[in-house]
């Protein structure tokens, strides 16, 4: 695979939304090849499917967790895998580290299942770039209530967002290699600048 693999993440309300595809556009001018866009949970026709019950339908921790591994192993072979053997860049709304900081952190399945189902899925395989945007969950939460409309997730209480942002740091702590946490706090063109010093490294 020659192609690069950037994820966005953070919790809800974190401001990952106004800037993937700007992340997107940096990649297509700057690194030469491909850059597509996608997103978790879904990115195939059958994974969109699988996101509407994911996001509203109500489901035992256990489910949520296999359906989103099941989910991720259709993008990895019908999309990511293959747009990453072509050389393309894949920059990618969210992947694995999501269902550590939700389902791990916020619903609290034991992080040994979720890293078995994590070596089942994609053995040996991790993005080349995680972007983490990181703000407090009252910040999100104030975010969220601005647009209305809210999912499963957004409408949980701050006690889970607490928690899926700590899985989130921790997750971000023992992989600082891949890992750049961006202050999602920061104005707009603050974040854009940080974007760019990060893009460019890569
Ligand atoms: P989005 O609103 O950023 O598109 O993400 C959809 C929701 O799905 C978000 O609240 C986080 C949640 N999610 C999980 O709980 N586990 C996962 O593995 C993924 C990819 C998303």
């Amino acid at each position: 695979m020659t192609g690069k693999f950037i994820t966005l993440e953070g919790i809800d309300g974190a401001g990952k939304s106004t800037h993937v595809q700007y992340v997107r556009d940096l990649v297509a001018t700057r690194s030469g090849a491909g850059a597509i866009m996608t997103r978790e949970p879904g990115g195939t026709p059958l994974g969109e499917r699988l996101r509407e019950l994911l996001l509203h339908e109500p489901m035992a921790p256990a489910t949520e967790a296999l359906l989103m591994f099941a989910v991720r192993r259709e993008h990895l072979e019908a999309v990511i895998w293959p747009a990453l053997g072509r050389g393309d860049w894949v920059i990618c709304d969210r992947f694995t580290d999501a269902t550590v900081a939700y389902q791990g952190g916020g619903r609290g399945i034991p992080l040994a299942r979720l890293a078995a189902l994590e070596a089942w899925t994609h053995p040996g395989f991790q993005p080349d770039l995680t972007l983490l945007f990181d703000v407090p969950v009252e910040v999100g939460a104030v975010r969220l209530a601005r647009h209305g409309g809210l999912d499963k997730f957004e409408r949980e209480q701050a006690e889970f967002h607490r928690r899926v942002r700590a899985a989130y740091l921790a997750r971000a702590a023992a992989d600082p290699q891949r890992f750049r946490i961006i202050d999602g706090t920061q104005p707009v063109e603050a974040v854009r600048a940080e974007l760019r010093r990060v893009i460019e490294a890569l």
